[in-house]
């Protein structure tokens, strides 16, 4: 193995991480006043009270991460795991020299207006239709937000545990559109501050969660004839590249989204949680379609083993069979065994 000066990065990174990690579980008190001053700005922050934040912030966020990465891709030839690939054929003797060519489909920022237009229609339409029902937020506040007025006995302490309402955050509910309030613009959120316990633990499970979810929903995709062409313009590259990341029949797109909006409900994490959780999804969603090996990469940071990482998904987009789940590597593995027709594992 050849060692690369720039090879000790990730035990750095995790040298930084679990620290922090662990300190965040066990010892909450010290993230305490830090949380709560954050928390008391971001309450009262006219952008973040928004219905539409999540949204913004996602449009935000994955601009300021996949332009970057496209920049890595196009300097760093030698990361990218087609063009090693062309090298070791090179080697033998054929031609390669296509390789170092900007893959097919690559657009420049400036061409891509249409796309976040795409993709922020129908989450705007439901963040302006849709109550917002976060956990933590007693129900009358909810409500009200979504323009519906009532009282209950309850409201002064705040206590909704005698009100006639479920607390329904899995089901929909539109807002109460009349002419005065056609829209919701406005979300409840919690009044207290997470802990840093809870933010971690949030986190871990969630992504747990949704990886699983995503697993089987993109399993499906590729194996159910009826929804196949749901998942054709994921897979319509040549060389796998960081601007795939959101190349996305729309139903993909929306399924990606809902099932993450859901792993975060079923678990009742915090708004605060939420509004984390956006930027490490779509930081490892872009890195596991970058095509490069990084040597950052989120996969040596873990235990060895727990990341899929942007090796096995850039193998399953060069088109060998398995390597369905995004971000973790339990499932496939455990699918690799049961149908026992792993991909080689280099
Ligand atoms: C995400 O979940 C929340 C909480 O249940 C819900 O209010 C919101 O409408 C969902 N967002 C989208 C885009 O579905
Ligand atoms: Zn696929």
């Amino acid at each position: 193995m050849i060692l690369e000066h720039n090879a000790s990065i990730a035990p750095k990174i995790r040298a930084i991480l679990v620290p922090v990690v662990l300190s965040a579980i066990l010892l909450p008190q010290l993230y305490q006043p830090f949380l709560s001053a954050l928390w008391h700005f971001l309450q009262t922050n006219a952008i973040f009270r928004l219905s539409v934040f999540e949204t913004l912030w996602t449009v935000f966020l994955y601009a300021a991460i996949e332009v970057p990465m496209t920049i890595v891709f196009l300097r760093h030839p030698e990361w990218r795991f087609a063009v090693r690939e062309s090298q070791k054929i090179n080697a033998k003797g054929s031609s390669g020299e296509n390789a170092l060519a900007r893959p097919r489909g690559m657009r420049r920022p400036s061409r891509r207006l249409r796309e976040i237009a795409i993709y922020m229609a129908p989450l705007l339409l439901m963040d302006l239709t849709m109550i917002k029902k976060f956990a933590d937020v007693p129900l009358e506040q909810m409500l009200e937000s979504g323009n519906y007025h009532i009282t209950f006995a309850t409201t002064q302490t705040n206590d909704t545990s005698t009100s006639p309402y479920p607390k329904t955050f899995l089901v929909p509910t539109l807002h109460n559109i009349t002419f005065s309030s056609p829209l919701q613009t406005q979300r409840a959120l919690p009044k207290n501050p997470p802990t840093s316990r809870r933010i971690v633990l949030e986190l871990a499970l969630s992504f747990f969660i949704y990886d699983f979810l995503f697993f089987l929903f993109h399993f499906s995709l590729h194996i159910l004839p009826g929804i196949k062409s749901w998942h054709a313009p994921h897979h319509r590259h040549s060389e796998i590249h960081p601007q795939v990341t959101n190349q996305l029949h729309i139903i993909e797109r929306l399924g990606l989204v809902l099932l993450a909006n859901f792993s975060l409900n079923i678990i009742g994490s915090h708004v605060f949680t939420r509004t984390l959780f956006v930027p490490i999804f779509l930081w490892l969603l872009v890195e596991i379609h970058s095509g490069l090996d990084l040597p950052w990469g989120y996969d040596k940071i873990l235990p060895t083993g727990w990341g899929g990482g942007a090796r096995k998904h850039a193998l399953h987009h060069a088109g060998a069979g398995g390597c369905y789940e995004p971000y973790f590597a339990f499932w496939d593995g455990l699918l690799e065994r049961w149908s026992r027709c792993a991909v080689s594992d280099t």
